[in-house]
Formats: C-alpha cells, structure tokens, sequence
C-alpha cells in the first residue's frame, strides 16, 4: 500500500518534471516571442502568419505598370515618418485592409511572395527589392494603391482614406531598407 503510494508519487514527480523539461525545450524551439509593430525574426514571423514563403523574391523585376499622371506622380508623401506612422502603414498593410490585407499578394516580409501570389502574372511588387522600387515615387504607390493596375491582380482600393494610403507608402519604403537582423 505504502510502495504503491511512494510509487505513484515518483510517477507524478517524474510527469510533472517531464513536462516542464517540454515547455523549456518548446520555449527555446519556437524562438523569440512575437507581437505586431515590434521587430521580430523573421523565420518566427513568417511562421506566425502560417502565410506566404520566406526568401528573397524577384529582383530585379520586370515591370510595366502604367504611369501615374505627374500631377499625383510628382507628389512626395506629405505625412512624416514617425513610429506611429509606420505602425499605422504596418497594420494596414498586414491586417486591416478590406476585403484583403496587402500581405495576402505582397507577402508578410513584402518580398512579393505572399499566399494568393502563386499564379499571378505579373507577380506582386517585391517591397524589399531596391533596385525595382527606386524607380517608383510616392506618389506612384499612391496612384497605383487607389486606382489598381489595369490587367494585372493588383486591386483598386478605393475604400482607403488619403491619409492610410500615404502611411502605407511609408511602410513600403521601410520594407525596401536593408533590414537589421
Ligand atoms: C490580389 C493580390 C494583391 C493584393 C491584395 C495587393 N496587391 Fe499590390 N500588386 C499586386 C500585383 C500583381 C502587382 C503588380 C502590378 C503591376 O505589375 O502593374 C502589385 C503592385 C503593387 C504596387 C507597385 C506599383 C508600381 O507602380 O509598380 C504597389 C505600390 C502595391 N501593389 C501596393 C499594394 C498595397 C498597399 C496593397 C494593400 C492595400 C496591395 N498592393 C494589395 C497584387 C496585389
């Protein structure tokens, strides 16, 4: 009676050690922890969203998307930008924007590789390519964002308020900065 007791404790003693000894090893396998507007790896990111794939994308890319008129062409964005814009650019860009986030085509990391990216022709902008995104104003991204590209899968978005669109341009040419790892 007595062993059979002394047992069952070592048996509980040894289940609850086992299971501590788990959550640290799964702690460290899964990595950092995560959060949205806070800089995060980008494996751990990426897994987070279960969406899109990882790498570099196309770049240079080929691209023959319509010019915007000079007059919104020749525009720079008019807001500044500070932490919160970005954060605002950010959410929009991975989250709120209806009926889908740009995230979905652009990709999580904005390498152009997002989920719905498979099969498009042409495929989505990549956001970090420098070479291909110099060529592109502000007020390029705007036009573009508002009124979609004929032909191609990028959207019109026309439910967005001025104000959003230029906080997401910022947010594209933060995607295009090398990234600190
Ligand atoms: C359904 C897929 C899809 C979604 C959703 C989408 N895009 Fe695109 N986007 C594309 C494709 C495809 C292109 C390439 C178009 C082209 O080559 O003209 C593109 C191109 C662009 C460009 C490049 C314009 C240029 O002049 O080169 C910008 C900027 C852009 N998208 C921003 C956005 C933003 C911001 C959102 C969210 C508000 C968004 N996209 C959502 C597919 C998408």
């Amino acid at each position: 009676m007595n062993q059979g007791i002394c047992r069952n404790r070592k048996s509980i003693v040894g289940l609850v050690l086992g299971m501590l000894l788990f959550g640290l090893i799964a702690e460290v396998w899964a990595g950092p922890p995560l959060g949205h507007g806070r800089r995060h790896h980008l494996r751990s990111h990426q897994g987070h969203h279960g969406q899109g794939f990882a790498g570099d994308g196309f770049c240079p890319q080929l691209r023959t998307t319509v010019q915007a008129p000079d007059a919104i062409g020749n525009q720079a964005n008019p807001l500044e930008a500070s932490q919160e814009t970005l954060y605002s650019g950010e959410t929009l860009f991975q989250v709120d924007v209806q009926p889908v986030a740009c995230k979905i085509c652009h990709g999580v990391n904005g390498n152009g590789l997002g989920i719905m990216a498979q099969g498009l022709n042409p495929s989505p902008r990549n956001f970090n390519c420098k070479e291909t995104m110099k060529e592109i104003s502000d007020g390029q991204m705007f036009w573009i964002i508002r009124n979609g590209s004929p032909g191609t899968g990028m959207p019109a978005f026309k439910n967005l308020k001025d104000r959003e669109i230029w906080q997401i341009v910022h947010y594209l040419r933060k995607l295009s900065q090398p990234r600190r790892r």
